[in-house]
């Protein structure tokens, strides 16, 4: 075999094989396992995929160790600082920054798409008033399959960038409707003439009766919160479009299930799960109580809004978002004593044993809901708040692997511990 090769031996035969060693542009090098099965029938073991690479991908660098996160190569510090949330939406979609000239025309096409089929805008009054906001938007967004299948042939280069620009664009807007049917409010309309975020601002806070200004400290904040959000590799929700996607299904489909997959509290849920957590412990006294349960193997609970599978040093975006707290708590003037615990439980987990050994940091979700809540969004919608940023991830990671000639279906094996064959008995043999 030429280039690098590992070899996997059988100790009793002695017989080895060559498995090939790919190179990434940076980070670890992967064993290539796929002919595997074909020459020696055997299967390799993964739970929750730690050691397994599922693709080839060129949007999102992640260094778990040295807490380093690059979108198409650009360190999310830098992005975070100089960006904005539609600028760096291009960059993933389309892997370059933007001139001028197309960062106005991107942006003027992701302003005109934002209205929804007044059809799909009724959807709504089916759902219950308390319905889950997430139950919501997912359901809507598989719903759009049905209204936009004129274009959504996955093989034609232009119907692709149509999804792309129509679900960004519109995604807002059905955010925005969820959370006005929970309020019993009138929806409100998009605005052209206002940018991503302070646009789902006015959707979400403006009412029929009264002006709304939009407060340009909340925009910046939640611009910033999306450009942290925007992408992550090959986590859960974005594992699960592409999965989804292999099958060669609707494209909105293919978000939908992303968007269930986020919503659990291990991953894109954490959030609101972070709030609920300080809402109960409640005062600094009681965190101890908390760190204990945490540690307790007999105890489900979990400190939300900490760990991460692949940061084992803190994450990157956690430690932007703590910053930008002080700062928007400061701008609008708020007392937030939920911050205020935010920080002590951190420092007082950070200095723990059991957090030390098992590199536990805060992620993102750890600090994001405060902002969230100090802008005034309830606690049910910041998941959906995850979703608008996350949702140029999966498009693009839904691109790549639509147009990558070596995908195939998803589809894992599995270590099978079941029964043996066995012959079938009559129900009055059984005992
Ligand atoms: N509190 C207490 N112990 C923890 C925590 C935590 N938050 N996270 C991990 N551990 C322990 C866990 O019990 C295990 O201990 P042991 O080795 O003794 O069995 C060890 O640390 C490794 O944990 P794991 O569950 O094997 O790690 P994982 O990579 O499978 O899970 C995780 C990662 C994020 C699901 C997990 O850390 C967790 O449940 N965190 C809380 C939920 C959360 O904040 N999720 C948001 C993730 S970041 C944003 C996103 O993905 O959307």
């Amino acid at each position: 075999m030429t280039g690098k090769h590992w070899s996997l031996t059988d100790p009793e035969s002695g017989e080895s094989f060559a498995l090939p060693v790919r190179e990434p542009t940076i980070g670890p090098r992967v064993v290539d396992v796929t002919q595997l099965y074909t020459a020696r029938r055997m299967l390799t073991f993964d739970p929750g995929y730690a050691s397994t690479a599922s693709c080839e991908s060129s949007i999102t660098y992640i260094d778990g160790e040295a807490g380093i996160l690059l979108y198409r190569g650009y360190p999310i510090e830098q992005l975070a600082q100089q960006s904005s949330f539609i600028e760096v939406a291009y960059l993933l979609l389309h892997g370059e920054l933007p001139t001028k000239a197309q960062l106005e025309e991107f942006d003027h096409s992701i302003r005109t798409h934002t209205m929804i089929n007044e059809s799909l805008l009724r959807f709504f009054n089916g759902f219950h008033h308390n319905a889950h906001p997430m139950a919501m938007v997912a359901g809507v967004v598989a719903s759009m399959a049905a209204f936009y299948h004129d274009s959504t042939d996955i093989h034609n280069p232009r119907d692709r960038d149509i999804f792309a620009y129509r679900i960004i664009a519109k995604l807002p807007t059905i955010a925005a409707a969820a959370y006005k049917h929970s309020r019993g409010q009138p929806f409100v309309y998009p605005q052209n003439r206002l940018d991503y975020c302070s646009n789902l601002l006015h959707m979400f806070f403006a009412v029929p009766s009264d002006e709304y200004e939009v407060d340009p400290i909340a925009a910046e904040a939640l611009d910033l919160l999306f450009i942290l959000h925007a992408d992550h590799e090959q986590n859960c929700s974005t594992s699960t479009v592409r999965l989804a996607g292999s099958s060669g299904t609707n494209p909105y489909a293919a978000i939908a299930a992303g968007m269930s997959a986020l919503w659990g509290p291990a991953h894109g849920g954490a959030n609101e799960a972070v709030i609920n957590m300080l809402e109960e412990i409640g005062t600094v006294d009681r965190i101890g109580e908390y760190i204990a349960r945490a540690k307790d193997k007999n105890d489900p609970f979990r400190l939300m809004g900490f760990g991460h599978r692949v940061y084992k040093s803190y994450d990157p975006r956690a430690a932007i978002i703590r910053e930008m707290c002080h700062r928007v708590l400061e701008k609008l003037n708020l007392d937030a004593p939920l911050f205020e615990l935010a920080l002590r439980l951190e420092e007082i987990a950070l200095r723990d044993e059991y957090f030390i050994e098992k590199n536990l940091y805060p992620n993102v979700d750890f600090y994001s809901g405060i902002i969230y809540r100090a802008l005034g969004i309830p606690k049910s919608m910041f998941t959906v708040m995850f979703a608008i940023a996350r949702c140029v991830g999966w498009v693009t990671h839904w691109r790549e692997m639509v147009t990558d000639p070596s995908t195939r279906i998803g589809r894992p094996r599995q270590l099978y511990v079941g029964p043996a064959r066995r012959n079938y008995r009559p129900i009055t043999e059984r005992d």
